[in-house]
């Protein structure tokens, strides 16, 4: 069952989403998930997404003399991925589970910066094999913590992703499709301060 709230957004001014695709390996599931996601997204409307394909975007391993705490950033690419995740109400990351983790251009991704991601939503969508990358997700919730990132909940998740692509496109299942939506409701909500506890889980 899903309330009012969870259905989707409703603020007058579209949300500014970045969704992140975490993988970056020829032939990754990640794409066609995030695609998926990104349509989805569309198709709801209220948001307006920042696609950021960690592949294309190619950050080198964080390289910054200075912990991000301090904001004092040397390199152009910290500069410009710091002023793309400030300008982020929230975010959706696409996410793999390798060896029972998740991936490491999303966590490198990630430790580039701090205060620009604090204090914002973030959904998760995880994939993997019979786990749906699920213990990714819990490898993840620490680094979100510390980041004092809050989770929305209402994650979705693929197991075997790779039955559920067909010629590069993902096809979600009814439930999948029904969690994304709760999710980016949450996402929304969040982004308005209004408490997400209150909404149902089925
Ligand atoms: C290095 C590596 C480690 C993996 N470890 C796990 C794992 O621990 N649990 C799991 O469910 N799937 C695991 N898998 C399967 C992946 O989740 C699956 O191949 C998925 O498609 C990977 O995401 P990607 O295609 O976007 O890179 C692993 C795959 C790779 C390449």
């Amino acid at each position: 069952m899903l309330e009012s709230s969870d259905t989707g957004p409703s603020n007058s001014r579209p949300i500014r989403l970045m969704v992140v695709v975490g993988s970056v390996r020829p032939g990754r599931a990640g794409l066609s998930v995030a695609l998926w996601v990104h349509e989805h997204t569309t198709q709801v409307g209220g948001f307006d997404i920042d696609f950021v394909d960690l592949a294309e975007l190619n950050l080198p391993f964080m390289n910054e003399p200075k912990h991000p705490k301090f904001q004092e950033y040397r390199y152009r690419h910290t500069i410009a991925w710091a002023e793309r995740v400030a300008a982020a109400d929230g975010f959706l990351f696409v996410t793999p589970e390798y060896n029972y983790s998740y991936s490491p251009a999303l966590k490198n991704a990630l430790d580039y910066l701090h205060y620009e991601w604090a204090g914002k939503p973030v959904g998760l969508v995880s994939y993997g094999g019979l786990a749906g990358g699920t213990r990714g997700v819990a490898a993840l919730q620490p680094v979100l913590s510390a980041l004092k990132m809050s989770g929305v909940g209402s994650n979705v998740e693929i197991p075997y992703v790779s039955r559920q692509i067909d010629d590069g496109f993902f096809q979600p299942s009814e439930r999948q499709v029904e969690k994304l939506t709760r999710m980016l409701g949450r996402i929304s909500a969040s982004t308005q301060g209004t408490p997400s506890g209150v909404l149902v889980e089925v």
